[in-house]
């Protein structure tokens, strides 16, 4: 039995493989290709494109999703071992989950970073949920990674520019009011080196990703033919970049934050950033996005930006994905 949690799920053949059906099927719909079955969808945080988008697959191809909302509708799950449950969850994951696996095919989960770097990139409570479930798992972006928003952005590049290989990426740190979650940032890395596009991450100092990230992301880089490079500078980072993916991430220890977020207001991304090179650099970004926070009303507004396209490709991504789930062919 597979799961689809992280992009080590599929490595680069299976990612590859993702990619050229969610294109085909995107220019030929395959029709009802999910009759008959059910994604059940376990949400313990919002979101609007990943629910809507899993959903809408489901349903333009015949099968049906179940929404559960942990946070409302439905009980609190708890997921620490040998506690004694007399908070506020009420049910423990150890049944929830084998329940749930009696009810529907696949079991899609968005559980969110707790802001500890070294739990976070542990990932332990999708693993869990992977652990205790019978059917099939799917990330809809866990602590460490959001792997369908990585094949996404994936397939926006390649309908943007065709090939990814020597494609440059600039993955651009950007001011927010708070200190996120790495999950995207991670999968943007990850997603790009196993297409071997020519990533660059550019950062303050003191927000570096975690070096399990980047390790992993350079060994991808060395099997696709890829780069991985790091920078302090983002002007440098984004000159003749083809894309700058405009992200905010927390630092290591969350009480440096504020600090950081207030030193560097002014790596919010505008359009002398993108236009610096030779040939001005499109925009990407998952959303939702703070509008002259993380980056400018201008650049959003301009036809630089992908991020309506980048988030349709969410549903397409995730039809092609689905059916090697449905199908047993996760790797
Ligand atoms: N990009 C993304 O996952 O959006 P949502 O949080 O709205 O699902």
């Amino acid at each position: 039995m597979k799961h689809f949690t992280h992009i080590s799920d599929l490595g680069i053949d299976g990612v590859s493989r993702i990619l050229d059906r969610a294109m085909e099927w995107k220019q030929h719909d395959p029709g009802a290709v999910f009759e008959g079955r059910l994604l059940g969808m376990l949400f313990f945080n919002p979101s609007l494109r990943t629910r809507v988008s899993f959903e809408a697959a489901m349903l333009r191809s015949g099968g049906h999703a179940i929404v559960i909302d942990v946070n409302s509708g439905s009980w609190k799950l708890e997921h620490a071992s040998g506690i004694r449950m007399d908070g506020d969850r009420p049910e423990h994951i150890r049944e929830a989950i084998p329940v749930l696996g009696g009810y529907v095919d696949a079991l899609a989960v968005r559980c969110f970073a707790q802001g500890e770097l070294e739990q976070d990139e542990a990932d332990a409570l999708i693993r869990s949920i992977a652990s205790h479930s019978p059917i099939p798992v799917v990330s809809m972006e866990s602590a460490r990674e959001h792997p369908c928003q990585g094949l996404a952005d994936m397939l926006t590049l390649r309908e943007q520019f065709g090939a990814l290989q020597g494609r440059r990426i600039t993955l651009s740190w950007a001011p927010h009011i708070k200190p996120l979650p790495r999950a995207v940032p991670n999968s943007l890395v990850l997603s790009a080196a196993a297409c071997g596009c020519h990533v660059t991450v550019a950062h303050p100092p003191g927000l570096e990703l975690h070096a399990a990230v980047l390790q992993q992301a350079q060994e991808l880089a060395r099997q696709s033919g890829g780069e991985i490079a790091t920078s302090h500078d983002q002007t440098a980072a984004c000159a003749d970049a083809d894309v700058v993916y405009g992200k905010s991430w927390g630092p290591a220890e969350p009480s440096a934050f504020s600090g950081l977020a207030t030193e560097h207001a002014d790596w919010m991304i505008d359009m002398p950033l993108l236009q610096a090179g030779s040939q001005a650099s499109h925009f990407m970004h998952c959303l939702p996005v703070r509008r002259n926070v993380v980056v400018s009303d201008a650049v959003l507004d301009s036809e630089l930006s992908l991020v309506v396209p980048q988030a349709h490709n969410r549903l397409h991504v995730q039809r092609s994905l689905l059916h090697d789930i449905f199908n047993g062919d996760a790797t």
